[in-house]
């Protein structure tokens, strides 16, 4: 069955890493997956410095909480990504994790080729910027040879959209079309991959 590794990225554990919680359950409740979570919350993850030792020497030179961030890519058929929306566009915390999985292409360029992957944002607003936050992670997904996989039109565009009112998981739990959106977005994921490798 499909493994899917979700993944937090907000500093407290609210409304997206409930949201990421409530995408697992889903998937294991209606189609078996396998899961892993991540969240950033409390980790010490450390930007990269661009001192190109992964290039280099191979390996990053942070001995940190990035360890399960990359066992978690590498066990994985399909990602989700969660981020809450911060000044129109994902979380500082989420373009850390990107820039230094530099390091995990760094040993083999096409160790992500083929992997799925879907990107979840949640604002305070209902549209204050989730579409864009969106597109990054998309962008993360297609540089590093991945599948970025939307739930398609009327409803998931790009991927899953959540209004929380700035009310942490009491606002993404109310927000029904929000859910809708995550839903719709984790059924074609699974489909996606059924008709792919399966
Ligand atoms: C630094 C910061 C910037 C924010 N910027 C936006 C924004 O531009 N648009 C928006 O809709 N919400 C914004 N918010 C609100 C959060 O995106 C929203 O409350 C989100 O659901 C929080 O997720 P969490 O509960 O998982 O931490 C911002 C919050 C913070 C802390």
């Amino acid at each position: 069955m499909i493994k899917v590794f979700g993944i937090s990225t907000s500093p407290r554990i609210a409304a997206t890493a409930w949201i990421i919680n409530e995408a697992l359950r889903y998937l294991e409740k209606e189609y078996n997956a396998e899961t892993r979570f991540f969240s950033v919350y409390g980790k010490k993850i450390n930007f990269c410095i661009h001192c190109n030792n992964c290039i280099k020497k191979g390996g990053c030179i942070f001995n940190d909480a990035m360890k399960d961030v990359y066992s978690g890519f590498e066990w994985a058929d399909a990602v989700l990504i969660g981020t809450p929306v911060y000044q129109g566009t994902l979380s500082g915390q989420a373009k850390v994790i990107f820039d230094r999985m530099r390091a995990f292409v760094a040993k083999n360029p096409h160790s992500l080729n083929g992997k799925l992957g879907a990107a979840i944002a949640d604002g305070g607003d209902r549209i204050g910027g989730q579409e864009i936050a969106l597109r990054s992670i998309i962008d993360f997904y297609m540089i590093n040879e991945m599948i970025p996989i939307s739930g398609g039109s009327f409803g998931a565009n790009l991927g899953a959209t959540i209004w929380s009112k700035d009310k942490g998981s009491d606002g993404a739990k109310e927000d029904k079309e929000g859910l809708k959106s995550l839903y719709k977005t984790l059924d074609r994921l699974v489909d996606v991959w059924k008709n792919l490798y399966t």
